[in-house]
C-alpha cells in the first residue's frame, strides 16, 4: 500500500521561489515595530492547554473544536492556536513585567487551528502579532492600532477597512449580558443548537455565530455601546478623537465582538473585501483582565495579530511590491579540476565579503554551465580554464550589458571584483532613477 506523504490538509509549503514575499512581511512588520518601540520575543510552538482553556477561553470556537491537543505523560499539551497567551504566560514567568512598563513585544509564529480549509483559513497558518502591558491608557490603544495600520500602508495594501467596537468591562459587560440574554431568549427556539449552549454561558458569542439563521436574529439585537460604563465610554471616546487626529480611517461596529475571550473594552480589525469570508487581515484589543487571569498582578494589556498568508493573498491580489530576490552575484564556469579548485578557493573568500558566489557542482560541459548561470540570473560570470589559469587571469562578464572587464587572478582579486560590483550597482541605481524621473515627467 502506499504510504501518504502528501502534506496534511490546511497546511502549505512556503517555496524558495515565494519566500522573498514573506521575507518582505516580516520585515516591514519587524522594522515598523521596532521603530514603535517593541523588542521580538520567541515563545514554545506548544504549552500546557490549561492556558489556553484559561485565556482564550472555554466557550469559544477555538478551544471547544479547534485545539491540536496531544496528552503525553498524562499531561494535556496544546500546539498554540495563536500567540498572546503565550506571550503573557512568557512575560509572567519571566518577570518582564517587573521592568519597565509599558513591557512592547512582538512575535511572528506559526499557529494551529483545525478549523475547515479554505482560502485564506488554513490549519497551520503565521502570525505577525505584538502585545503592549502596562497601560491603561487610550492613547496606548491609539499607538497599537496606528502600529497595525502603518505596517498594512508600508506593505501598500489598499482598500482595507478599520472597525473598532468597545465590548465594555466586566461591570458594564453584565448588564449587557443580561439585556442579551432576555433579547434571545424570547427567540430561542429559533437558535442553533451550539448557540443554546452559548445563550447559557457568553451571549455575546451568539453575535459571532456563522449560522444564517443566527444572524439574522442578532441583527436587532441590543448593541454594547448603549451599555457602556462612563469609563469605558470615555476610553473610547478618546480613542475615537486620537484617531481622528491621526487621519486613521475608521468605522464604529458594534458587530465586532471577536472570537476570543480575553478582550475588555477597545477591540478591532482591519478588513478586506478581496478575500471572500476570511477577510480579516488583523485582528486586536485590549485585554486589562488576562494578566491578572493567569495569576499576575492587574496590569492592562493590549495587542493584534496579522495573518500573514491573508496579507500575502491581498497583495498577491494587489500587484504589490515586493523585494528582489537575491540572485547569484558571480557564477564561475570551470573547466578541468585546477580551474574547479580555483573558483573554489576565490568562491570561498567572496563569500566572507557577503557576495553570492556559485560555481559548477554537477559535472557539466561550458555551455551547460553557462546556460545554468543565465537561469540563475547571475550578475556577472567568470570563466576559468587553462588559458586563464597559465594567464594569471579571466575575464570576468557582466550578464545584462555583455561587457568584459579582465582581472588578475592575484591577491587583489576579490578587491577588484568588488569595485567593478559596486560601479554595476552605482549604474543601475542611476538608471532606476532615471526612469523614475522620467515617468514622473522630468526629463522630456
Ligand atoms: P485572531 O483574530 O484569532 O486573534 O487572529 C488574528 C489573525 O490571524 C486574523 O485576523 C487572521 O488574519 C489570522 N488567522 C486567524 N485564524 C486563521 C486561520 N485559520 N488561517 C489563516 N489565518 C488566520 C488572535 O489570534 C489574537 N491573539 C490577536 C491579539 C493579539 N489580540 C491581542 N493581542
Amino acid at each position: 500500500m502506499a504510504v501518504n506523504v502528501k502534506r496534511p490538509n490546511g497546511t502549505e509549503d512556503i517555496l524558495p521561489k515565494d519566500v522573498h514575499k514573506w521575507h518582505t512581511v516580516e520585515k516591514i512588520a519587524r522594522e515598523t515595530a521596532e521603530s514603535f518601540g517593541f523588542s521580538e520575543i520567541r515563545i514554545p510552538t506548544f504549552e500546557n492547554t490549561e492556558l489556553f482553556m484559561r485565556s482564550v477561553g472555554e466557550t469559544t470556537d477555538v478551544v471547544q473544536k479547534e485545539m491540536y491537543t496531544v496528552t503525553a505523560k498524562e499531561t494535556k499539551f496544546t500546539l498554540r492556536p495563536e500567540g498572546t497567551a503565550g506571550t503573557i504566560r512568557a512575560m509572567l514567568q519571566n518577570g518582564l513585567l517587573n521592568e519597565a512598563l509599558p513591557q512592547r513585544v512582538y512575535y511572528i509564529l506559526s499557529c494551529f487551528r483545525h478549523e475547515r480549509p479554505q482560502a485564506g483559513r488554513l490549519r497551520e497558518f503565521h502570525q505577525f502579532g505584538l502585545e503592549m502591558a502596562g497601560s491603561q491608557a487610550p492613547s496606548a490603544d491609539a499607538e497599537v492600532i496606528s502600529l497595525a495600520k502603518s505596517i498594512l500602508d508600508r506593505l501598500g495594501l489598499k482598500n482595507i477597512e478599520l472597525y473598532i467596537n468597545s465590548i465594555g468591562c466586566p461591570t458594564c459587560r453584565a448588564k449587557y449580558h443580561e439585556a442579551l440574554r432576555s433579547y434571545f431568549e424570547a427567540r430561542k427556539d429559533e437558535l442553533c443548537e451550539t448557540c443554546h449552549e452559548r445563550l447559557e454561558k457568553n451571549p455575546m458569542r451568539i453575535l459571532d455565530c456563522k449560522s444564517p439563521v443566527c444572524q439574522e436574529i442578532t441583527k436587532d439585537a441590543p448593541v454594547i455601546l448603549d451599555y457602556l460604563c462612563e469609563e469605558c465610554g470615555d476610553h473610547f471616546e478618546k480613542l475615537k478623537k486620537y484617531l481622528t487626529g491621526l487621519n486613521i480611517d475608521f468605522k464604529v461596529n458594534p458587530k465586532i465582538v471577536r472570537g476570543l475571550d480575553y478582550y475588555t473594552k477597545t477591540v478591532f480589525e482591519f478588513v478586506t473585501t478581496e478575500i471572500g469570508a476570511q477577510g480579516t487581515v488583523c485582528g486586536g484589543g485590549r485585554y486589562d483582565g488576562l494578566i491578572e487571569q493567569l495569576g499576575g498582578q492587574k496590569v492592562p494589556a493590549l495587542g493584534f495579530a496579522m495573518g500573514i498568508e491573508r496579507l500575502l493573498i491581498v497583495m498577491d491580489k494587489q500587484n504589490s511590491e515586493f523585494l528582489t530576490p537575491r540572485t547569484c552575484d558571480v557564477y564561475f564556469s570551470t573547466m578541468g579540476d585546477n580551474a574547479l579548485e580555483k573558483a573554489m578557493q576565490i568562491s570561498h573568500e567572496l563569500r566572507e565579503f557577503g557576495y553570492r558566489a556559485e560555481f559548477d557542482l554537477m559535472g557539466r560541459g561550458i555551455k551547460a554551465q553557462m546556460k545554468y548561470a543565465n537561469k540563475m540570473g547571475s550578475v556577472f560570470t567568470v570563466v576559468i580554464g587553462d588559458n586563464e589559469l597559465e594567464n594569471g587571469s579571466v575575464r570576468v562578464k557582466e550578464m545584462e550589458t555583455g561587457n568584459e572587464v579582465e582581472i588578475a587572478l592575484d591577491d587583489k582579486f576579490r578587491a577588484n571584483f568588488e569595485s567593478l560590483y559596486f560601479n554595476k550597482m552605482m549604474n543601475s541605481l542611476e538608471d532606476d532613477e532615471l526612469l523614475n524621473n522620467l515617468t514622473n515627467g522630468e526629463n522630456k
